[in-house]
């Protein structure tokens, strides 16, 4: 067999599938490694991809989108984002995933840098080596509340570096940037014109209210990371979108017509039906998540297991370093062969996460509790 490429030998692997798929031979294991709502989707946006597959809908769609999509994008973002784009800066893409490609495709080129969060989704170390790009990890302390530190940014900075890459509310932290540090953030991106790659895939997941759109600062230099996985549950319908500041159109519109050419009909005419329709399962969700959260931390808190309290997504980010001795990925998987239970190894995320563990708390509460309550607590505390 020939050599692999340089390229594809550079993206590491995930160190949650691995955990993952050791999952899938053993039998009765608590999921809480995956980011995966568990609540059904809602049935008008079941029903609006039913019926394009029905009407034969099937046909190649512009490489950005159909229009009908893109239109009720620009509502969203008026709506909800708080700000206004022209339909020519909306980009339909496969999932937040691939907007995370397009945005790496627009800003990087071979020996760049991209500012990344460590921790931070493992994604963010991928992408920018699939354009020959490398990702620099900034990292996150708990001292802080685990937000981005401009100095920690300064620091890092070169003549190579061409995008920041921020994600509130985050992911595995749950951390929901305030106003003030968007306003810093930009503004260190607009000193060393920089693009900033914003990925907000949970924005609707914010249980402080405090998400702000990174667009709403500096449009000339965002590239709005967007996805309806998260919001709707709808993780394998495969459908999210990139904003980008305008005049960029041509250069998408190649790049997508060479990677997916554009995304499959059916699922854009769900995802029209889930921006256009009614919002009640988005509330439902949020505050079936905010109850699960409540009763986790009830649990974690009576067994004196250091966390911290998420603000959005729906991710909790626990101390296990009492018990893992260095090496949380090795802990995570004798954790998951001796008490059968998914978590994902902090360490999965960057350096920064060693000696934590990221729990999913979008599923049903009484797994999620009976799996909190099988982590080690601290010596000398309540096990
Ligand atoms: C921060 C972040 N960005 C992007 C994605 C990818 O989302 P999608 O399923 O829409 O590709 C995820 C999925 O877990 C995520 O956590």
């Amino acid at each position: 067999m020939p050599a692999l490429s340089s390229i594809a030998g550079s993206v590491p692997a995930s160190g949650i599938r691995r955990v993952f798929e050791l999952a899938q031979g053993i039998d009765g294991v608590i999921p809480l490694a995956v980011g995966e709502p568990e609540l059904p989707v809602a049935p008008h946006i079941l029903a609006a991809g039913a019926a394009a597959w029905e009407r034969d809908a099937t046909a190649y769609t512009p490489n950005s989108g159909i229009l009908a999509l893109r239109r009720a994008i620009v509502a969203k973002l008026a709506r909800h984002n708080g700000y206004e784009a022209d339909i020519d800066r909306v980009h339909v893409t496969a999932g937040g995933s691939q907007a995370l490609h397009l945005a790496a495709s627009l800003a990087l080129g071979p020996g760049n840098e991209l500012l990344i969060p460590d921790p931070g989704y493992a994604t963010f170390a991928m992408v920018p080596r699939l354009v020959g790009a490398s990702p620099v990890g900034y990292p996150l302390h708990a001292e802080n509340g685990f937000v981005p530190v401009i100095e920690e940014l300064e620091r890092r900075v070169t003549h190579r570096t061409r995008a920041l890459l921020i994600n509130s509310p985050s992911n595995p932290l749950g951390v929901v940037y305030p106003a003030e540090v968007m306003r810093d953030l930009l503004a260190f991106a607009a000193r060393h014109d920089l693009w900033v790659i914003s990925d907000e895939v949970y924005e609707y997941l914010s249980y402080d209210d405090r998400f702000v759109s990174a667009a709403t600062i500096d449009p000339s230099r965002v590239l709005g990371v967007y996805s309806l996985s998260k919001t709707y549950g709808l993780t394998g319908g495969r459908v999210g979108y990139l904003v980008t500041p305008p005049g960029l159109t041509s250069a998408v519109r190649a790049v997508q017509e060479a990677t997916v050419s554009c995304v499959n009909e059916p699922a854009q005419w769900a995802a029209v039906a889930a921006l256009d329709g009614p919002q009640d399962a988005v509330t439902d969700a949020v505050t079936h998540y905010a109850e699960n959260l409540a009763a986790a931390r009830a649990v974690l808190d009576s067994r004196g297991i250091r966390h911290l309290v998420p603000g959005g997504a729906f991710y909790l980010w626990i101390d296990m370093s009492h018990e893992t001795g260095g090496d949380v990925a090795g802990w995570a998987e004798r954790f998951l062969l001796t008490q059968r239970v998914a978590v994902a190894p902090g360490s999965a995320f960057g350096p920064s996460g060693e000696g934590w563990i990221r729990v999913c708390f979008a599923g049903r509460a009484e797994p999620l509790l009976t799996g909190l309550g099988r982590l080690p607590a601290p010596a000398g505390r309540t096990r």
